[in-house]
């Protein structure tokens, strides 16, 4: 990453109505993508939401602008996952935005770089950067935020479906998403008694500016999406979206612990 915040944006939270219990949540890496997406739907169905970016504050404010457009409320928060103290800075940011009485009811695990080498091209370097924002970050965000969120509330992350499939291509990346598989069925069993879900849910491929840049440099990269998923086509962010608010929902209460599939069907 480029620009890094050298400071958090930590707009004030809009306030709660007096008397109503709205849900907070807060998702990583929302300034665009399936971030941003999971962030406007999570708003549609009435959370508060805090989303948080990177690097890219102009796409973080454009989130907070749509849902505020379309009746909801957002605030967004800055925090560079890749250094060291990112998820203590992400911490800091919205405990400072939700007041020293608040809670968060929904924590989505999303932000994840995923432009990865394979065996022969992966260097230290890349491999630390891939492990810091994919698994070290979502580790010390839930170790940070446990204690602020609520009883019954919800954890979720954001895999990939090269978890279930061979893609020695993406090793590397594909490793952090097996590490951040691991998280979330040890953690579901730990936060259980409060009755705290913990979930993944992992796409295939999910058409977004990153799999556009992919599109463009391979142009039979689309085609071979469409044709390895049963439903013939590749994923829309919506997609992903509409599992990750039904494992935030109350429907999704009774499921913990698993990693929810969203490739469409790819390989099966
Ligand atoms: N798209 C797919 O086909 C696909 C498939 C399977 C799984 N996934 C997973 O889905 C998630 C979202 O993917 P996407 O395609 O929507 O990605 P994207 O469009 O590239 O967006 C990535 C998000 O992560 C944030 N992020 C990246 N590095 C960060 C860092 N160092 N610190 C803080 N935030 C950082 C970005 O923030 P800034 O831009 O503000 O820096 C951005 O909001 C990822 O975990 C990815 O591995 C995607």
């Amino acid at each position: 990453m480029s620009a890094s915040p050298t400071a958090p944006a930590a707009s004030t939270a809009p306030a709660t109505p007096a008397g109503t219990a709205v849900r907070t949540a807060l998702v990583t890496g929302a300034s665009k993508g399936i971030g941003r997406e999971i962030a406007e739907r999570l708003a549609r169905d009435g959370l508060r939401v805090a989303v948080h970016y990177g690097s890219d504050r102009a796409g973080a404010e454009a989130a907070v602008a749509a849902i505020t457009a379309a009746g909801g409320r957002a605030f967004a928060l800055g925090a560079d996952l890749a250094a060291a103290d990112g998820p203590g800075t992400l911490t800091d940011a919205l405990r400072a935005a939700i007041g020293p009485d608040g809670h968060l009811d929904v924590l989505v695990h999303n932000a994840g770089v995923g432009e990865s080498s394979g065996l022969a091209e992966i260097t230290p370097e890349e491999y630390d950067r891939l492990f810091a924002v994919n698994v070290r970050a979502p580790l010390f965000l839930t170790q940070r935020l446990l204690p602020v969120l609520r009883d019954g509330g919800r954890i979720i992350a954001v895999s990939s479906g090269v978890t279930r499939i061979a893609l020695p291509a993406m090793l590397p990346y594909a490793m952090t998403k097996g590490a951040l598989e691991v998280l979330v069925h040890q953690l579901a069993q730990q936060v259980g008694p409060r009755g705290i879900t913990v979930n993944a849910v992992a796409p295939g491929v999910i058409d977004t500016e990153r799999t556009r840049r992919q599109f463009a440099a391979d142009p039979g990269f689309a085609a071979y999406a469409e044709e390895v998923s049963a439903l013939g086509r590749v994923g829309r962010v919506d997609d992903v979206a509409g599992i990750a608010a039904f494992l935030a929902s109350s429907d999704g209460g009774w499921v913990t612990g698993q990693v929810i599939d969203a490739t469409g069907g790819s390989h099966l």
